[in-house]
């Protein structure tokens, strides 16, 4: 159903270096050749009636609404199918058109329920409209005739309903499916009066292939397929354009309000990082925001063993700054610090960084990006001197071949994989390495050329045989080096990847990967005209997470692959701002913009801006400040946005960490794992209280607005104001626009970053700054950031946590679509109907040796700890391979992880942890000690009168 606040334009828009001009009733109109004639028409504002067309779908040409006449052509050609050409005359209404259009209507209304007035879409209903607009004044069929007015209605889908007796049958769902989203879950099936739309094989839409991402609720012209808040709760009256707060995507969307209240999620067309896609999650989980669970006024304790007590504001920061003072006081200026939110804003993250840095005198402070991208900063950063991805989404629309490396963009960044699938379906090549048989490996369509299906644990070794066949087979792009890369660092690579040990055949040993397989990615990759790479956190959440991103920037490299649209290094980042966190300066060693604490003309541009001392000695990262309190050191942690107590691995260790603290204070919309062990609870803001920006993984920093008062009384760059001043750090912005025009002013790639510039821009790619006013699509044209390209060595180096006797199998983890990150929202959506728990997926000869059937409890023992889930059993993961997600806190993933780490970044290990899997009937000893240890938070929540107080989930088995 059309959404308030855009105009269709009927089809989509063409790319041509020709112009056309043509009449359009009587107008001269100039548009790029293979324009539609009804595309050309809109823009001249001449309104032609349609019903199977929008901008969104390549033309159908079934519904014949959309007829013309145009000069010199017989009959009555559909608008929307026929191209413009030079010179056309053509005429949009006239009598005999206008009762041709009322003969079709006529026909779609016999068969068409008449309760506008109770209908979900009334006022914006398309068929509604077309009516109007063709005048439509009687209908001589009657209903008497055979109908579907009593055609079922489909209520499964948690969001959506499917009202079939509204149904004209005009396949814009089927083709949205197909087009924009590429999951093919729709069909009409039969013919004629028994044409129908089925999801699947004629399955509901919730048990179908249908992943829900809403597209063919917003292709449909009528209230066939409706929103069911819409229904629920009535039209919306006005939109603000805001940015999804999930993944790294960045989607722009217009939520739709009616006062204060969503409506809905309607993607926006001129979203350019998803052009009006979504997920589930942004269009439709967003109930947490305004969920009974969320606590919405301050609390404090003295220990975790007492109850929580509600205080006013003032009492709440002023406790949380007396005790971060005496805390210093007595265990000095390094004994506490902060930790930043991949989740809020850069505004938001900015303040914290500063607070640290400027109120607490230390640089303790980190964020979750180190448990995730850390790597690819470090990596990219010493090969091509920037440490962010390289390109646009829009860039893999001129890949000729994909190598997607431990990512899985289908569950974990929808909507740039719906795009990506669409590049596939065009013909471009697909190279998948990955321990895992993930969606993209074959689906409809599409199938991988190869998929490298190497052992966890062993990427730098496939990447030096990868590159081992460029070299040795003679396929490196010897200009491109010699031009833009450093030649003594390439020569020494070179001889490096060379070497036998390198080679495919010897490497094969240790990846599981056959050589001849990586002979042919490695000649499809490097030879073809434009190729591309996308990893996620398969790659850099390893031992040597840091070595493996340098080894793709080397192959991009070697290749000539970077510096223009369809190639690059494309790191797909998680979290809504996780480059954005890192672009703030949320790492103890670096200011915002990625420049090191150490270097003193940089100190002193802050020193001056923020008139104090700061010091030049990186800070703590996240691993040391637990190791620190487990030594006494570390005493008062303040976390922004952040669960470390269910997100970072070995979660014993974590736990026994924060119990040593004294203060920590957490700043959340939930009582979250972390503020379990909280003394102070300040209640956050949800994406939907607050202005601000967020940083996508293509650097695209884009708007998020506020449409809601917070339901805490304050935004969370408020709170974090409010906590400086307390500790005499004096902050005074009134609006985050302000705090931006600092970022600004503070760091080179912002320069030219502003609210008003964003307002005319929609969004800004950075670096932004005299160079690049408008921002920058690609990075390394011409040249790379740190001038030449620099080659590194990347020896394998086998991780030391081992497979053996006792712990035969190794665990990798990743995400699902429909739940997010360690769950806190999702779980608390209607998406809960899709995954309401973590599952062990385990091979089928796995399986059977240890007696496993599908559903059973199963232990899962590592080095670390042990704890209990449900099997899957599968063929997805290779033998000898076992995979879970993490989303929800009982099931307790990060109790088996263990602490090994990047060498560089301390980056954990979450994708290797070798472990034991036996049939078990009883919960772990963990997940009974977390079942008693979180009633009893939620009870000592319940003391402070929240009405709201979470429901301890309970360990299962
Ligand atoms: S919601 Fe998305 S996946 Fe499901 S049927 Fe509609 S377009 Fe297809
Ligand atoms: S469900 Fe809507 S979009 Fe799909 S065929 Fe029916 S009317 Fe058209
Ligand atoms: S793809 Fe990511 S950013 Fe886009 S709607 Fe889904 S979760 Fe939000
Ligand atoms: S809009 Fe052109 S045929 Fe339907």
């Amino acid at each position: 159903m059309q959404s308030i606040a855009e105009n269709d334009l009927g089809t989509p828009a063409r790319r041509s270096d020709q112009q056309v001009t043509l009449q359009i009733d009587g107008c001269e109109v100039t548009v790029p050749a293979g324009t539609s004639v009804m595309r050309a028409a809109a823009l001249a504002d001449a309104k032609i009636p349609k019903l199977c067309a929008t901008d969104q779908l390549e033309p159908f040409g079934s519904c014949r609404l959309c007829l013309v006449q145009i000069e010199g052509m017989k009959g009555f050609p559909a608008s929307c199918t026929t191209p413009v050409a030079q010179g056309m005359k053509v005429t949009t209404q006239n009598a005999e058109l206008a009762k041709l259009r009322r003969g079709v209507m006529e026909l779609y209304i016999s068969d068409h329920p008449l309760d506008c007035l109770t209908c979900p879409a009334n006022g914006h209903c398309e068929l509604q409209d077309m009516a109007g607009a063709v005048g439509l004044r009687e209908v001589r069929y009657g209903y008497a005739g055979a109908n579907h007015l009593d055609a079922p209605k489909d209520e499964s889908n948690p969001y959506f309903t499917f009202d079939a007796s509204k149904c004209i049958v005009c396949s814009r769902c089927v083709r949205a499916c197909d087009e924009q989203q590429g999951t093919l879950a729709l069909t009409i099936s039969g013919r004629g009066f028994d044409s129908k739309v089925s999801a699947s094989q004629e399955e509901s839409f919730l048990d179908s292939e249908c992943v829900s991402c809403g597209a063919c609720v917003q292709a449909c012209p009528t209230a066939t397929l409706s929103e069911k808040s819409l229904i629920e709760q009535g039209q919306p009256d006005h939109s603000v354009v805001t940015t999804c707060a999930y993944c790294g995507v960045g989607c722009s969307f217009r939520a739709e309000m009616r006062g204060e209240e969503v409506i809905r999620m309607v993607p926006n067309k001129d979203g350019h990082a998803n052009h009006g896609h979504s997920c589930v999650k942004g269009r439709f989980a967003i109930g947490y925001a305004t969920h009974p669970d969320r606590i919405t006024r301050p609390m404090i304790r003295a220990s975790i063993a007492d109850p929580w007590r509600e205080v006013s504001w003032e009492e709440a920061i002023g406790h949380a700054a007396s005790e971060l003072r005496r805390i210093q006081a007595k265990y000095g200026r390094d004994s506490i610090g902060g930790i930043t939110s991949s989740r809020c804003s850069n505004e938001e993250t900015y303040l914290v960084q500063k607070l640290v840095r400027a109120g607490f005198g230390n640089n303790n402070v980190d964020t979750c990006a180190r448990v995730c991208h850390s790597p690819t900063g470090y990596g990219l950063k010493a090969t091509l001197g920037e440490s962010a991805g390289t390109q646009t989404f829009d860039s893999v629309m001129d890949a000729d071949v994909v190598l997607l490396i431990g990512a899985n963009p289908t569950d974990a960044h929808p909507v740039f994989a719906s795009q990506m699938k669409r590049r596939l379906r065009q013909g471009a090549r697909l190279i998948v390495a990955d321990p895992r048989r993930i969606d993209l490996v074959r689906t409809p369509h599409i199938e991988a050329a190869q998929h490298l299906q190497l052992r966890p644990g062993t990427n730098v070794a496939l990447i030096n045989s990868l590159a081992h066949v460029v070299v040795r087979e003679g396929l490196v792009k010897e200009d491109f080096v010699r031009e833009r890369c450093e030649v003594d660092s390439f020569e020494k690579w070179r001889a490096f990847v060379a070497d036998e040990r390198n080679s495919p055949e010897a490497m094969a040993a240790i990846t599981g990967v056959a050589a001849e397989q990586v002979r042919a990615a490695a000649r499809l990759y490097a030879t073809a005209r434009n190729s591309a790479i996308y990893y996620g956190l398969g790659v850099t959440e390893h031992s040597q997470g840091s070595t493996m991103v340098m080894g793709i920037a080397n192959l991009a490299m070697a290749t000539g692959n970077v510096g223009r649209s369809g190639v690059g290094v494309n790191p797909l980042r998680g979290q809504n701002n996780v480059q954005g966190s890192c672009d703030m300066g949320s790492f103890p060693h670096e200011f915002p913009g990625y420049r090191h604490v150490s270097e003193t003309a940089v100190r002193e541009q802050f020193e001056k801006r923020w008139q104090v001392s700061l010091l030049g000695e990186p800070g703590l990262r996240i691993p040391n400040m637990f190791e620190a309190a487990l030594d006494g050191e570390f005493k008062g942690l303040y976390i922004q946005g952040e669960d470390i107590a269910q997100s970072d691995p070995n979660t014993q260790h974590v736990t026994a960490a924060l119990t040593a603290m004294e203060c920590i204070i957490v700043q959340d919309l939930f009582l979250n794992e972390s503020a379990k062990f909280a003394h102070v609870f300040l209640p956050g803001s949800s994406f939907l209280e607050k202005d601000g920006t967020f940083t996508n993984a293509e650097r695209r920093i884009s708007p998020v607005r506020k449409v809601m008062r917070p339901k805490s009384g304050y935004a969370d760059w408020e709170i974090t104001q409010l906590l400086a001043n307390a500790l005499g750090l004096q902050m005074n912005y009134t609006h985050p626009r302000e705090i931006m025009d600092e970022i600004a002013a503070l760091t080179p790639t912002f320069t030219g970053v502003s609210y008003a510039r964003l307002d005319e821009l929609g969004s800004i790619q950075w670096p932004c700054n005299a160079e690049h006013p408008e921002g920058t699509p690609f990075m390394h044209v011409g040249s790379f950031v740190r001038g030449k390209g620099r080659f590194m060595v990347t020896e394998y180096v086998p991780t030391a946590e081992k497979v053996n006797a006792r712990y035969p199998l190794i665990l990798t983890t990743g995400r699902i679509l429909s739940q997010y990150n360690v769950g806190a929202q999702t779980r608390r959506t209607g998406n809960v109907a899709w995954h309401d728990e973590d599952r062990l997926e385990i091979h089928p000869h796995d399986a059977d040796e240890r007696g496993i059937r599908e559903g059973d409890w199963v232990g899962v023992q590592s080095r670390a700890g042990e704890t209990v889930l449900r099997a899957r059993v599968t063929s997805r993961v290779q033998p000898g391979v076992v995979y879970t997600t993490f989303h929800f806190p009982e099931s307790g993933a990060n109790v088996i992880t263990t602490e090994n780490s990047d060498w560089a970044t301390n980056c954990p290990e979450y994708k290797v942890t070798a472990v034991q899997v036996t049939r078990v009937s009883q919960p772990s000893a963990w997940q009974k000690r977390y079942q008693e240890f979180s009633r009893r938070q939620e009870s000592l929540l319940g003391a402070a009168g929240h009405a709201g107080a979470p429901k301890a989930e309970a360990p299962r088995g």
